[in-house]
């Protein structure tokens, strides 16, 4: 058994001796082994970033040989809710497999027959973004209501919700909070409450962000407490972003705030009775909760009759659900744990990397708009956010550094993307632009003229798909390589302007 362990520790320590040499450039940009950026190589929207903590962790668990969800995955699940501060989290092998399960578990029978998501019923989300955000609303055989977004937060325009909801057939709101920028959830929960409606969080691209608000309008929608490590006094609550709604969702892939690679999670952010609603449908449907490789939770395996089943059938074999198996492998969540305790200096380094950019960029405002955060209505370089009446504020851990080119601008949107690619600059639209003019959505709407649904013209969806881009903000972007990207922007307006 010593010589085993003995064995395992050294190759875990050649493992780390093999990272460091070959990983370099992966490292955190401040990790002062990290790898130069050489001038004239790519510099990335987005990417991995790790040291040799994560290529170990990874390994261990390899040579451990479990590879389906076990330790580190209820270890990591137990971590990332506590980091939230929320009642559970689900990790699963994918943000867009998290929003499915979000969905389908709203359709449960075990809820109450009034506020079960059915086939037919609506579901009100935004028209631009990301396609798996939507996709699952269609296909839980729900209707999705487009509402239009904001080309300036690129977030859900809140003032269309009233008009996105249909009495007896509404039944959720299920949203991303855009680009790492917080929706109005002020607006959007007063409306929930009002009508008893779910709210699902797509939190996949703002892991890290936070909303807060004043603590009588807080209390009043039924918050009383902030969120581990936050506070903003007495006077307000301030919580993360994926922690007001029923359920929330995030993204493990590559770009995001933490990464495993492939990956994701479901947060059940107050009711106990979603997390096995939830789980259930993450693995196979079925009504058991043993974790895998354990046979007998309940103590009641052999004493259950549940539907039409015979007294005393396997209480493992019981399907409540029309599952998925949407779970990861053990090695994803072992490297998620690593990636979890980097998670404070990943926020803080992509709010940082966004004022960067914002401040370097600020004397092109002319032609180009640059995002705000909900509920700021101005920004300055000396007096940074002005905020609105609301109360409300936000607090971003930007997932993209978003530019629109304005309308009256010498070159549009598409020449400015040209222009960095040719410098081999990073950079993506918002998503799916505005989704009902992709094909699937065309294709959607001719095969099923009631869905999906939209209010209004979508104008602003149509404005971030015509004229906006995003930049990176990951914790891998070094000093240089921001300048590299602000000394390209800054040459393409300029030159552009004084034609
Ligand atoms: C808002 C949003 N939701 C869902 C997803 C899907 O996540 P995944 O790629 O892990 O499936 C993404 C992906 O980037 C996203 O941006």
């Amino acid at each position: 058994m010593s010589e085993l362990s003995d064995l395992k520790q050294h190759i875990l320590e050649l493992t780390r001796q093999y990272s460091r040499q070959a990983h370099g450039a992966f490292r955190p940009a401040d990790d002062p082994q990290r790898l130069p950026w050489r001038e004239g190589t790519p510099i990335p929207y987005a990417g991995r970033v790790f040291t040799e903590d994560e290529v170990a962790a990874a390994v261990s668990s390899i040579l451990d040989f479990w590879l389906t969800l076990g330790s580190e995955g209820a270890a990591f699940e137990k971590e990332l809710a506590a980091f939230l501060g929320v009642r559970h989290s689900l990790v699963v092998n994918s943000g867009s497999s998290a929003n499915l399960i979000a969905i389908s578990a709203l359709t449960s029978a075990k809820l109450p027959q009034e506020r079960r998501i059915l086939p037919g019923d609506e579901v009100i989300t935004v028209a631009a973004g990301f396609p798996t955000t939507v996709a699952p609303i269609v296909q839980v055989g729900a209707v999705p209501v487009f509402i239009d977004a904001d080309p300036i937060t690129g977030n859900a325009r809140c003032d269309q919700l009233e008009a996105a909801y249909s009495t007896g057939k509404t039944k959720a709101v299920m949203m991303a909070h855009a680009l790492g920028n917080p929706f109005d959830l002020a607006t959007t929960l007063a409306f929930c409450r009002k009508y008893n409606l779910w709210l699902v969080e797509d939190n996949c691209d703002a892991l890290g962000c936070s909303y807060s608000m004043p603590r009588e309008l807080a209390e009043r929608l039924g918050f009383t407490k902030n969120s581990p490590d936050l506070d903003e006094g007495p006077d307000r609550v301030i919580r993360w972003t994926g922690t007001w709604g029923d359920i929330s969702t995030q993204s493990f892939y590559p770009p995001h705030h933490l990464t495993m690679g492939e990956g994701g999670a479901v947060n059940i952010v107050r009711d106990q009775k979603l997390k096995v609603i939830a789980e259930s449908f993450r693995d196979w449907g079925r009504d058991c909760w043993c974790p895998s490789g354990v046979d007998n939770t309940c103590n009641k395996r052999f004493d259950w009759q549940l539907g039409e089943l015979p007294a005393g059938y396997d209480h493992k074999y019981t399907y409540s659900h029309l599952g998925y198996n949407l779970k990861p492998l053990d090695p994803q969540a072992a490297i998620g744990r690593v990636q979890l305790q980097r998670l404070p200096e990943f926020i803080e380094a992509r709010k940082q990397n966004w004022e960067t950019l914002r401040r370097a960029l600020a004397g092109h405002e002319a032609v180009l708009e640059f995002a705000l955060p909900t509920h700021a209505t101005s920004w300055s370089a000396e007096a940074g956010f002005s905020w609105d009446e609301s109360g409300c504020r936000t607090d971003c851990s930007w997932f993209g550094f978003k530019i629109a080119v304005k309308s009256g601008a010498p070159f549009s949107r598409t020449e400015l993307a040209r222009e960095l690619d040719a410098h081999a600059i990073g950079n993506r639209m918002l998503f799916g632009g505005n989704l009902l003019r992709q094909p699937a959505f065309v294709q959607l709407h001719q095969d099923r003229t009631d869905a999906p649904l939209v209010v209004g013209e979508l104008p602003g969806s149509d404005e971030i798909m015509n004229s906006t881009l995003f930049l990176g903000t990951y914790p891998g972007l070094t000093e240089q390589m921001l300048s590299a990207e602000i000394a390209v922007i800054s040459n393409f307006a300029s030159t552009r302007m004084a034609k």
